[in-house]
């Protein structure tokens, strides 16, 4: 079982719409995929269901109960959250670090993709401790790069402290106008210090993700042949070449 978080502390950077979309294009390749949603705002979830009953939420790890996980789809499965799983974060002490982890050494995948919150607290903890990967999306703002060595920082922190190998699969920009004004700054200093972690794939920026995701749908299914589903069809062949 190979464990995949998609992490940002940024919010808005395209994490849950990469998860869903990686998510989706495992499962239709025949892969029997967990998905996790362990941000309290609930947007992967929204893209299967309004209406998550409690005992498909992940915040009943947090009560000390295992989660029944949700079928979405033949090979696919939801773990979701909704906004009652906020009253937890605070709540750091120790065993709660490893509720994820030690959720999911009862479970049986062949994937799981976990989308995580726009902040380095529990919630993110809980996923790194757990993956043996971790994928970083990346938009084309002034202060993308910032906030990168903190998240692999974090990533340090939590491999020294648990003993576990956690590799960055890569970095991904997630939402490129190749007119914007940062975009070649942003992919040069990339590409100068983390040659070997960035995907040679770029997703392309367009509104069309938004209204494939609104109606639960991924831009593959929608419109098969747009620059954004060629994209990530490159993109996930990339993640399959460096999962082997
Ligand atoms: N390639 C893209 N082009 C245009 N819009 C995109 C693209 N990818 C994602 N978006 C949109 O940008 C917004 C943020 O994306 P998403 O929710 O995936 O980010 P996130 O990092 O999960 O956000 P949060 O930190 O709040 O969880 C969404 O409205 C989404 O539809
Ligand atoms: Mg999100």
């Amino acid at each position: 079982m190979v464990k995949i978080s998609v992490s940002n502390q940024k919010g808005g950077v395209g994490k849950t719409t990469i998860a869903f979309h990686i998510g989706n294009m495992f499962a239709s390749d025949g892969s029997r995929v967990l998905l996790v949603d362990i941000d309290p705002q609930g947007n992967l979830t929204s893209c299967f269901t309004d209406t998550l009953s409690d005992e498909n939420n992940i915040k009943l790890l947090f009560e000390g109960i295992n989660p029944e996980p949700l079928k979405v789809n033949q090979n696919m499965f939801l773990v979701g959250s909704d906004i009652t799983l906020s009253k937890y974060e605070a709540d750091a002490k120790l065993a709660n670090f490893f509720r994820l982890a030690n959720f999911l050494k009862t479970q049986e995948f062949d994937i799981v993709i976990i989308d995580t919150p726009p902040s380095l607290g529990l919630f993110t903890s809980n996923a790194m401790i757990t993956s043996d990967y971790v994928i970083i999306p990346l938009d084309l703002s002034r202060f993308a790069l910032s906030g990168l060595a903190d998240l692999m920082n974090s990533i340090e922190k939590v491999k020294d402290a648990t003993g576990r190998d956690i590799k960055i699969l890569g970095i991904v920009l997630s939402m490129v106008n190749e007119r914007s004004l940062y975009y070649r700054e942003i992919y040069q200093t990339l590409e100068k210090n983390y040659k070997d972690l960035l995907f040679n794939t770029v997703i392309p920026e367009s509104v069309k993700l938004r209204e494939a995701l609104g109606s639960g749908r991924t831009i593959m299914n929608v419109l098969p042949e747009h620059k954004v589903s060629v994209a990530y069809r490159r993109l996930y062949g990339e993640i399959r070449e460096r999962l082997r």
